[in-house]
């Protein structure tokens, strides 16, 4: 005899539209979006379906029970373990605008089509993530359309054409993260526009469709020196808004001055240090190297570098053992990682700041250290008053 909740639950699916299929509470499931293992979960034990809910994602439904949503849930409450004292005392908080922001942009890989079912339109919601979450451990190989929706490649303008000489990362609908030495070079003069959505520079049909937009201002990070390699960082200020696609959308900002073992760097190698041109995007899996082995390979003596590496500000990455990988990137490009939780997103740790010599294994390059300058972005960027009070909001479960 079937139990009142199985009786329920039954008639629960058969309300529920017929993509769904029924299964238990408890039982495990698959998520279509990303193939991941699940179990079946009331939404509300559910942090990132819900989330899905709320902002209108698709999400993969195990039926209804007791007039509640069950739904295919990766990690549901259940299952995880109590939050420490720690660790609830140190994450949970207001919620910083960059990761606000965040959460918004991660609705650019939603498309809307109108589908037609008899005499009704519905408007129909799908996820286009075009990037997939692999291991860390490729060496370096060419990117594929749409997986770093966020990289930007900067303009200079020498004898009347525009030369593509340094990276960037899109952060915003307006805003391009690049280093200190990218706005102005002694040899190619200003920024003055930047590309956005490439993968090969060198034709237009690599089915992409890259935008070139003006540089309205150009704005270094705080205590960036041209003459000095510490705080290489800077924000450009596009001519106009950037529309987002799935495949051309912003990366978000580190919330933690975590420890990362291992860092995607992404670049078209076309600064000098950086080796080889390629007119393809390039990708690279990097080592973090320790700061010992990084004071090593940069010793204090120099002009540029007159303090050492800086470790609050600045870090070393690099590939111990292949050469080919030591030094790929650019200029002023991400340093980036998956982000964690949070579908189809990148978090930047990064910008490429510079290197030694290239194409020699266990020398790393150096880049700075994002998370230092968060502050200094989000005021820059979204006009952040920080004294000003922000929307609480419960931020335990995003990492
Ligand atoms: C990258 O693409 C180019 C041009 O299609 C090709 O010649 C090259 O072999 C590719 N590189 C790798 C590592 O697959
Ligand atoms: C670059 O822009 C600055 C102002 O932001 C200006 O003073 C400088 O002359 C420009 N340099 C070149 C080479 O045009």
């Amino acid at each position: 005899m079937l139990s009142n909740q199985l009786k329920l639950l039954m008639i629960g699916c058969l309300l529920a539209s017929s993509v769904v299929t029924c299964q238990d509470l408890g039982e495990d499931c698959v998520v279509k979006s990303n193939n991941r293992k699940g179990v079946c979960s009331y939404i509300t034990d559910c942090k990132h379906v819900e989330y899905e809910f709320y902002h209108g994602f698709p999400f993969t439904s195990c039926g209804t029970l007791n007039g509640r949503k069950v739904v295919c849930c990766i990690n549901p409450k259940s299952n995880q373990p109590k939050p420490t004292e720690r660790t609830s005392t140190t994450t949970s908080g207001p919620l910083r605008v960059h990761k606000k922001k965040c959460l918004e942009y991660q609705s650019a890989i939603i498309e809307s089509s109108k589908f037609s079912v008899g005499f009704e339109q519905e408007d129909i919601k799908t996820q286009n993530c075009l990037h997939k979450q692999v291991p860390l451990i490729v060496g370096g190989d060419n990117a594929t359309a749409g997986e770093f929706p966020h990289m930007a490649l900067l303009g200079y303008i020498i004898e009347k054409q525009v030369q593509w000489k340094c990276g960037g990362s899109l952060i915003s609908e307006k805003f391009v993260l690049t280093a200190g030495h990218c706005l102005e070079s002694f040899d190619f003069g200003n920024v003055t526009v930047v590309r956005l959505g490439e993968l090969d520079y060198s034709t237009d049909l690599d089915k992409v469709r890259p935008e070139d937009i003006n540089v309205l201002r150009r704005i270094p990070g705080p205590g960036y020196l041209g003459d000095l390699r510490y705080n290489d960082i800077a924000l450009i200020e596009l001519e106009r808004i950037v529309k987002f696609t799935p495949s051309l959308r912003p990366a978000c900002l580190p919330p933690i001055d975590g420890n990362y073992e291992k860092f995607i760097a992404t670049g078209w190698g076309v600064t000098s240090f950086l080796g080889k041109d390629s007119t393809i995007l390039q990708k690279v899996v990097l080592d973090w190297f320790s700061y010992d082995k990084c004071f090593k390979s940069y010793n204090t003596g120099t002009k540029e570098l007159n303090q050492g590496i800086d470790s609050a500000t600045q870090f070393c990455a690099g590939s111990e053992k292949e050469e080919k990988d030591a030094c790929q990137g650019d200029s002023g490009g991400p340093m980036q990682i998956y982000y964690e939780g949070l579908y189809c997103m990148y978090k930047l740790i990064g910008v490429t700041s510079f290197g030694q010599s290239c194409a020699t294994p266990g020398v790393p390059g150096v880049y700075t250290n994002i998370y230092y300058y968060l502050d200094w972005i989000e005021q820059t960027v979204w006009n952040v008053d920080l004294k000003g009070t922000e929307e609480l909001l419960d931020v335990r479960n995003l990492k």
